[in-house]
């Protein structure tokens, strides 16, 4: 009975889990990809990678800038991209003046989720000629 349940159990987080994916995408294409375009894009992108760092794609943000890793693992408040907004330390972005606040807490919430990029869905990417 309490294996039944717990297996039960499992497969619904199994099925909360793949229901998330979708969400995450959703949630970078309509609140981050938009504001890092519009903020980050003109300094930030694989042609003019400002301090080593291209924000235009997901082996940039992997790969982060001149000063390390753009992520913390297990600490996300930590992560440089979150202060580098947050403007709370010596490193202020984007320069001219602060993001709004919801964009702000946009990008800490998908720190804090993972930092999920959406794999593309390219007909480029396809390994058949
Ligand atoms: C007008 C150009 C410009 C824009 C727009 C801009 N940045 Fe920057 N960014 C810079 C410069 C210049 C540096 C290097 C600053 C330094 O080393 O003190 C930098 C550095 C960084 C770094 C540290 C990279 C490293 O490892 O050295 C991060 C993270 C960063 N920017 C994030 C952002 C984000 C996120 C945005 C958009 C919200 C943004 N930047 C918008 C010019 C810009």
């Amino acid at each position: 009975m309490c294996d039944r349940a717990l297996t039960a159990f499992a497969f619904a987080l199994a099925l909360v889990a793949r229901a998330e994916k979708p969400q995450a995408a959703e949630f970078f294409e309509s609140r981050i990809r938009p504001v890092l375009a519009a903020n980050c894009y003109g300094c930030h992108n694989a042609d003019k990678a400002t301090s080593g760092l291209a924000l235009d794609s997901k082996r940039g943000l992997d790969k982060g800038g001149k000063r390390g890793a753009l992520f913390v693992a297990g600490d996300p408040g930590a992560s440089l991209i979150v202060r580098a907004v947050e403007r709370s330390g010596d490193l202020k972005m984007p320069p001219g003046g602060a993001l709004p606040e919801s964009a702000v807490r946009d990008l800490r919430e998908w720190v804090n989720q993972g930092a999920v990029y959406p794999a593309a869905a390219s007909a480029t990417n396809s390994v058949i000629d």
